[in-house]
């Protein structure tokens, strides 16, 4: 927890204080945390594990905003902005977290202009993946998201192997081609492409990246 941005912000009497109202939540795989639409009165530090944050449009169907990590947080918008929760969480693996009131917060925002400026550098960066996914959709053919998702979830979540860059993203197909916003078919014909050209290896819920220099060109 000490590594998470937000703490690292804080002196040590800070955060020890902050770390006594921290309550621990634990999830399985697929276990919701909270739905769009609920009222929100925390916010969660990722301990370990992986959690989707999903929207469902009016006919049902899934959008994958984004897969957030260890040391990653997520349910800020309601602290800054008393309203219902703007997406669901779920966790895609056994997950655990740290849940912090917003209560409990408000004080440290005021206190300590470096807690409230890591709130604000991760409002920042969000708006700023926000708008180049906007962009892609509109300017980025589909196998070049693709790429481009791989390489911000091995940004995320890659370890350099012997033989690659392996980027256990834990998502499957449907969930892969939810965070692209493409169909499960045009995703998974994009990935066998690179595949057959030998720039990544495709394993259960999990790449392989081999050629990251084309994967990058590949992205642009
Ligand atoms: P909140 O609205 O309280 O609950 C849902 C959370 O999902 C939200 O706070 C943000 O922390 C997170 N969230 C919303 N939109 C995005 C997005 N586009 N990318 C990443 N996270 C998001």
């Amino acid at each position: 927890l000490r590594k998470a941005p937000l703490f690292e912000a804080l002196d040590e009497e800070g955060a020890a204080a902050l770390r006594a109202s921290v309550s621990e939540v634990r999830l399985g795989r697929g276990q919701t945390l909270f739905s769009e639409g609920d009222e929100g009165d925390r916010l969660y530090v990722i301990t370990s594990g992986k959690v989707k944050l999903t929207r469902t449009a009016v006919d049902g169907r899934e959008t994958l905003l984004s897969v957030l990590g260890p040391s990653e947080m997520f349910g800020e918008l309601s602290l800054f902005d008393p309203r219902p929760r703007t997406a669901s969480a779920v966790a895609v693996t056994d997950t655990v977290l740290a849940g912090l009131g917003h209560a409990d917060l408000r004080p440290f925002i005021s206190g300590q202009p470096g807690v409230a400026m890591q709130l604000l550098k991760s409002l920042a960066n969000r708006l700023r993946r926000t708008n180049d996914v906007m962009g892609d959709l509109v300017f980025t053919d589909v196998p070049g998201r693709v790429a481009k998702q791989l390489l911000d979830l091995a940004d995320r979540f890659g370890k350099e192997g012997e033989d690659g860059l392996h980027v256990h993203h834990d998502l499957t197909q449907e969930e892969l081609a939810q965070l692209v916003g493409a169909s499960r078919e045009t995703v998974n014909k994009a990935l066998a492409e690179f595949a057959l050209r030998g720039w990544l290896r495709i394993e259960a819920k999990a790449v392989v990246i081999l050629d990251i220099d084309r994967m990058r060109r590949r992205a642009r």
